[in-house]
C-alpha cells in the first residue's frame, strides 16, 4: 500500500505554524474555552474524568448531532476524530481494491489519495467555473455505470465555496440510485453559508445508501477538538463502528462533551452565526483587496466557507508563487497546483479582520511587482 503525497496537508503541516500569517486555513479563527463558554459549563469540563468515553460517541453527543438531520436518531450517528477520520473509515468499510469510485473535482483530495492508495479505481467529474462551479449532470450520468460503487461529493465545496442547489442534490441522488452506488458527501462546510440559509444536506434525499460526513472544524470554527461524525443508515453505522474499533478507539472525552453542548439545538445557531458574521465582514474586505488589481484576479465569490478560489493572470506557476509569498512575506496561501489547477490561489479569509488586513497588506507589493 503506497500513498501519494497529500500536497495540501503536507504543505500545511510543514508551514502553517512557521509563518507570520496563515491564510491557508479554510475555517474561521477559533475561539477558546474561556471566550466561547459560560463559567458553569467550563466548571463541568474541568471536573470531567478523563476516561476513554464512547467509541461511537456518547448518547448525548449523538442526540445533539441527530437533531441537525430530520428523522435521524442517535443510532444513525457515529462520532469520529474529525471528518477526516469519518471519510477514511467510510472508504475502509465499503471499498475493496479494484472497486470504482466517481469523485468530484476540484476537491480536498483526502478521499481521492486515500482510496487510490488502497487500490480503488478513481474516476473524476468536474465542477465547472463557467457554470459557477456547479457540476454538469450529463457528464456525471455518462461517467457512472453498474461498476460504480461510490460517488463522492464535497458540498459546500472546497476549494471553490460553491453550494449545489437542492435540485442538483436530488438529481445526484437519482443518478446514484440508478446504478445502486453509495453516495459519500463531505459536508464539513455546511452551516457556513454567507446567505445564512443552511444548504440541502444529502441526508435529506432519503436514499438509504447515503453517508454524510461532517465535523466541528470549519462551519463551527473548532478544529482543535478534532470532532467529526457520519450520519447514515443504521446498518452502515454498525459496520463503520467495527472499523472504528481498529482506528482511534474513541474520540477525546472532552471533545465529546463540548461537541454535545455546541451542537445541542439550543446552542448550535449561536456558534454558526459567529462564523457567518465573521465571513460576511471579511469577504467584503477581501473583495475590495481583489478589486485593486484591475482584473488580474478572476474570482467567483464563495457561497459558503472561509475560502476564496481565485484565478490569476500573471505568468508564474502557483507553487512558485506561493513559495515566493511564503519566503518573502511570511504569509501562507494555498497553490492551485495542490488541487491540480495551476494559476489559481486559494485565500483563506476566515482570520480575524485585523490579521486578514495585515496579511493582505504584506503581500500586496509582491503581487504589484509581478
Ligand atoms: C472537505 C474537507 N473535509 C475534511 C477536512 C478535514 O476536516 P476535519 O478537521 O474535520 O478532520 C477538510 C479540511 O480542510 C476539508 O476541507
Amino acid at each position: 500500500m503506497k500513498f501519494e503525497t497529500f500536497q495540501l496537508e503536507r504543505q500545511q503541516s510543514t508551514w502553517e505554524n512557521k509563518v507570520d500569517y496563515n491564510l491557508s486555513e479554510s475555517g474561521v479563527h477559533p475561539g477558546s474555552l474561556k471566550t466561547l463558554f459560560d463559567s458553569e459549563f467550563i466548571e463541568k469540563i474541568v471536573n470531567t474524568e478523563l476516561t476513554y468515553g464512547f467509541t461511537e460517541g456518547s448518547h448525548e453527543l449523538r442526540q445533539s448531532i441527530a437533531s441537525i438531520y430530520s428523522g435521524a436518531d442517535p443510532d444513525n450517528i457515529q462520532a469520529f476524530n474529525g471528518s477526516a477520520e469519518a471519510n477514511m473509515v467510510a472508504i475502509m468499510s465499503l471499498l475493496e481494491p479494484g472497486d470504482e469510485m466517481v469523485y468530484m473535482v476540484p476537491n480536498y483530495l483526502q478521499i481521492y489519495g486515500f482510496a487510490r492508495g488502497l487500490g480503488v479505481e478513481v474516476k473524476t467529474f468536474s465542477l465547472h467555473e463557467s457554470l459557477k462551479w456547479q457540476p454538469d449532470l450529463d457528464e456525471l450520468e455518462k461517467l457512472v455505470s453498474e461498476k460504480t460503487k461510490m460517488i463522492c461529493i464535497c458540498n459546500p465545496n472546497n476549494p471553490t465555496g460553491s453550494v449545489m442547489p437542492k435540485e442538483t442534490v436530488y438529481a445526484i441522488g437519482e443518478i446514484a440510485n440508478n446504478v445502486n452506488a453509495w453516495i459519500l458527501c463531505d459536508e464539513v462546510y455546511r452551516g457556513a453559508e454567507l446567505s445564512r440559509k443552511e444548504c440541502t444536506s444529502f441526508w435529506d434525499i432519503d436514499y438509504d445508501k447515503t453517508i454524510v460526513n461532517c465535523g466541528l472544524s470549519k462551519a463551527y470554527g473548532l478544529p482543535g477538538l478534532r470532532l467529526g461524525w457520519s450520519v447514515s443508515n443504521k446498518q452502515y453505522i454498525q459496520d463503520c463502528w467495527a472499523t472504528h474499533d481498529y482506528t482511534t478507539i474513541a474520540i477525546g472525552r472532552l471533545s465529546d462533551m463540548i461537541g454535545a453542548y455546541v451542537l445541542n439545538a439550543d446552542n448550535r445557531m449561536k456558534t454558526l452565526n459567529r462564523t457567518r458574521d465573521a465571513l460576511s465582514n471579511n469577504l467584503t474586505l477581501f473583495q475590495n483587496w481583489v478589486n485593486t488589481f484591475d482584473g488580474k484576479f478572476k474570482f467567483i465569490p464563495p457561497d459558503a466557507g472561509a475560502m476564496a478560489f481565485a484565478k490569476y493572470d500573471w505568468n508564474i506557476n502557483s507553487s512558485e508563487l506561493v513559495e515566493k509569498i511564503r519566503d518573502e512575506a511570511s504569509v501562507m496561501l494555498v497553490a492551485g497546483d495542490w488541487y491540480g489547477m495551476d494559476h489559481y490561489l486559494r485565500f483563506g479569509y476566515g482570520a480575524t479582520a485585523s490579521v486578514l488586513e495585515a496579511a493582505l497588506d504584506r503581500i500586496t507589493p509582491i503581487f504589484k511587482s509581478l
